[in-house]
């Protein structure tokens, strides 16, 4: 036993591990469950009574050494790959490129401007009913927009689906009773279009909506005009075009005047020196029916923008598909964080 001991005191003395993987090898060898100095110690119930305190007390004089050792010499290779102790878990993560989406900076402008006019932010669910997409919206049952061509189906019977606009998220907000109601509602939609440079199956609208008393089409043209002056500039001209939605009574849609060409014609305004950006209208009182609200007493107005046709005319970006490649040499040309 005595032998062994000092062989192993031997091997050990002068050992340097010159890799990581070394130390653990040795750790291995001597100390692990089936190394060689448990091995010893398993082995002292065979060491003669009279010399068990002597061959004891070296027996555990070599352990101690070995771990010294091993303890030791880890401290070297401390921040190599597979050990953790180096690296500051808390350190902040660097952003991936260093910016934010441009769907993202127009989102928060437009919101910051409605804010900044009393308007608060709601939101609601991408999937959804058919009662808050289409029916509480006035939209018939043979509604075109219900085809299976513009809406993505979760199930059908009863009809569950991705929102095809966001003034599902009206419905919501009405249904809560609260009134008056002053929000807008930012968020994604989904239509089964083919995708192209103009069109793409996800997208992203921004809805508003005012119930009050008196409440007039007045109104809703002084906030639009507003946001447009703020957002796109104050040599900026609005008009309005008479449209169809079926939960607007009478409904428009809003046209800027073209912010690439300055009017003059280019062809993002297909030379008309205007461009569409979003459509409008009060509120039709069956709505306000099916939410609970007394048309008598309320009116109210609503509108939606789409995101995408915002950005693309404000940063001057010529196909659809790129806010959804995160192509980092796009992204790279918008605002830094
Ligand atoms: N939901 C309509 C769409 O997806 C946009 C819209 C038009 C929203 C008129 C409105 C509105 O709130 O009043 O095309």
């Amino acid at each position: 036993m005595r032998e062994k001991i000092e062989k192993i005191l031997n091997e050990v003395r002068d050992f340097n591990a010159s890799t990581k993987e070394e130390l653990d090898n040795f750790r291995i060898t001597y100390l692990s469950k089936k190394g060689l100095v448990p091995a010893l110690f398993a082995d002292f119930k065979t060491v003669a009574p009279e010399l068990r305190k002597e061959i004891g007390m070296q027996l555990n004089e070599l352990k101690n050494i070995i771990q010294q050792k091993v303890e030791e010499q880890l401290q070297k290779f401390e921040g190599q790959q597979g050990d953790n102790s180096a690296i500051d878990m808390s350190m902040p993560a660097t952003a991936m490129h260093g910016g934010r989406h441009p769907l993202s900076i127009v989102r928060r402008d437009i919101n910051a401007i409605f804010e900044q006019l009393g308007f608060t932010i709601a939101e609601g669910t991408e999937v959804e009913d058919d009662f808050h997409v289409f029916s509480a919206l006035n939209f018939p049952p043979d509604h075109p927009a219900r085809d299976m061509q513009d809406t993505f189906f979760v199930t059908k019977n009863p009809d569950v689906l991705l929102r095809t606009h966001t003034s599902s998220i009206q419905v919501r907000v009405m249904e809560q009773g609260k009134l008056p109601i002053r929000i807008i509602a930012p968020g994604r939609v989904f239509r089964n279009e083919a995708i192209s440079a103009r069109a793409h199956c996800i997208f992203h609208q921004i809805e508003g909506l005012y119930i009050d008393e008196n409440v007039s089409f007045a109104d809703l043209k002084q906030v639009l005009y507003h946001f447009v002056q703020e957002y796109f500039g104050p040599d900026t001209k609005i008009r309005f075009r008479p449209s169809y939605f079926p939960f607007t009574e009478p409904s428009a849609e809003m046209d800027i005047s073209c912010n690439i060409c300055g009017g003059k014609g280019c062809n993002i305004c297909k030379h008309t020196g205007w461009v569409e950006i979003l459509g409008c209208g009060i509120c039709d009182p069956n709505i306000l029916i099916s939410s609970g609200i007394d048309p008598e007493k309320y009116t109210g107005y609503a509108f939606g923008m789409g995101v995408e046709r915002i950005a693309m005319l404000k940063y001057q970006i010529n196909d659809l598909r790129l806010f959804f490649e995160n192509d980092l040499r796009f992204l790279q040309q918008f605002e830094q964080a």
